[in-house]
């Protein structure tokens, strides 16, 4: 019945993430996907290590398949992401700098180029800010920075062949934690640099896989600070979702002190406040003009990577449950008059 699309005008996307086997016909996940939301993001069968899993072999079926499912649901589909340093394919990083910008400029060109006109945003670089402001600058040392010749030139690559081969897709730099001042404050450095220099950076993505504790006034200072800092660029939500654990920052860096697994046992005390912050973040989300589309990473409670991290544990950070029915998160968004 289209419910949360089409609680949102000024063509503001909802999206999901999605596998494609959750989308064999006849699926609760795919009658949700098809019937609720207006963006789809491929969780993982889009990136290099699944598309190109040795050099000169591409598998383009998952993909497709998604992308398929997209055009023939009246979805677009957000692409999700040409470099990541966690599913960069040895083949790709091996070999001189110059071989890797080689591969770099090829593998980008044919991905771009196959769904050109079709993917209306790209992640074009995911998580290549620091979370160590230690390093001296802003940038990752990841496998992609090793394999570039201890620089960033991979970004400026990236972007370059995007851009080339699909003019008219917007093109993002995605990352994480941008809701904490400092790693925001080194993203925007990076963004500064990389448009100082005119490389074709359309949007920053705020992945914002946050705790039901986190107040949705710090969640809206990422993206006012974002506007504030650069005219004109646009943003999108990209990863929402909302764990139902409150973790101590020892949780994340070596899973100690993590908050006990709630078990089948989630107090609906927590689900209401989920809910509220739910119905708070979409109310400030659809309110700021330089967002246009926010996508929760996932469809149902039932698949959430948040089942195994931090640690693995029962959690419900989506807006249906495990059965895919519609959780009070999503009645809240939907709802200003529905209480919790
Ligand atoms: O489904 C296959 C299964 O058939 C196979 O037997 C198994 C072992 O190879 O792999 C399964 O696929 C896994 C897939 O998740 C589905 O569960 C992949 O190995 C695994 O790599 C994949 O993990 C994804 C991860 O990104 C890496 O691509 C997660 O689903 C996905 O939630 C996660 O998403 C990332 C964003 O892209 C970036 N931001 C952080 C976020 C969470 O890590």
């Amino acid at each position: 019945d289209g419910q949360f699309r089409n609680a949102f005008t000024n063509n503001f996307l909802v999206g999901a993430a999605a596998k494609t086997e959750q989308l064999s016909s006849g699926s609760l996940d795919a009658a949700i996907l098809s019937g609720q939301f207006n963006s789809l993001t491929a969780e993982y069968q889009m990136k290099p290590d699944i598309i190109a899993p040795a050099e000169g072999q591409y598998n383009w079926t998952a993909a497709d398949e998604l992308m398929a499912f997209a055009e023939n649901n009246g979805l677009q589909l957000r692409g999700h992401t040409l470099l990541w340093h966690r599913t960069a394919p040895n083949w790709m990083l091996s070999g001189s700098p110059a071989e890797v910008k080689t591969k770099l400029q090829t593998y980008v060109t044919d991905v771009v180029t196959r769904y050109k006109g079709r993917i209306y945003a790209w992640d074009v670089v995911n998580e290549v800010i620091t979370d160590d402001a230690s390093l001296g600058d802003s940038y990752r040392r990841s496998n992609w920075w090793t394999a570039s010749g201890g620089n960033a030139d991979y970004i400026d690559w990236a972007f370059e062949a995007a851009r080339a081969a699909d003019p008219d897709c917007k093109l993002y730099i995605n990352d994480y934690s941008t809701e904490f001042d400092d790693k925001r404050d080194r993203l925007i450095t990076v963004v500064q640099d990389l448009l100082a220099r005119n490389i074709p950076v359309d949007g920053i993505g705020h992945q914002m896989h946050i705790s039901v504790s986190m107040p949705a006034a710090q969640v809206f200072r990422a993206v006012d600070a974002i506007d504030n800092q650069f005219m004109g660029l646009e943003q999108h939500i990209t990863e929402l979702d909302i764990s139902v654990y409150s973790d101590p920052a020892s949780c994340f860096a070596d899973m100690t002190g993590c908050q006990t697994d709630y078990g089948d046992a989630i107090p609906d005390t927590v689900l209401r406040d989920q809910a509220l912050l739910y119905r708070e973040l979409f109310n400030g989300f659809t309110a700021r003009s330089s967002l246009s589309s926010v996508t929760v990473w996932g469809i149902s409670d039932a698949e959430s990577w948040l089942a195994d991290w931090p640690v693995t544990r029962t959690n419900a950070p989506l807006l249906w449950d495990g059965d895919r029915n519609a959780k009070s998160a999503l009645q809240a968004i939907l709802d200003s008059s529905f209480t919790p």
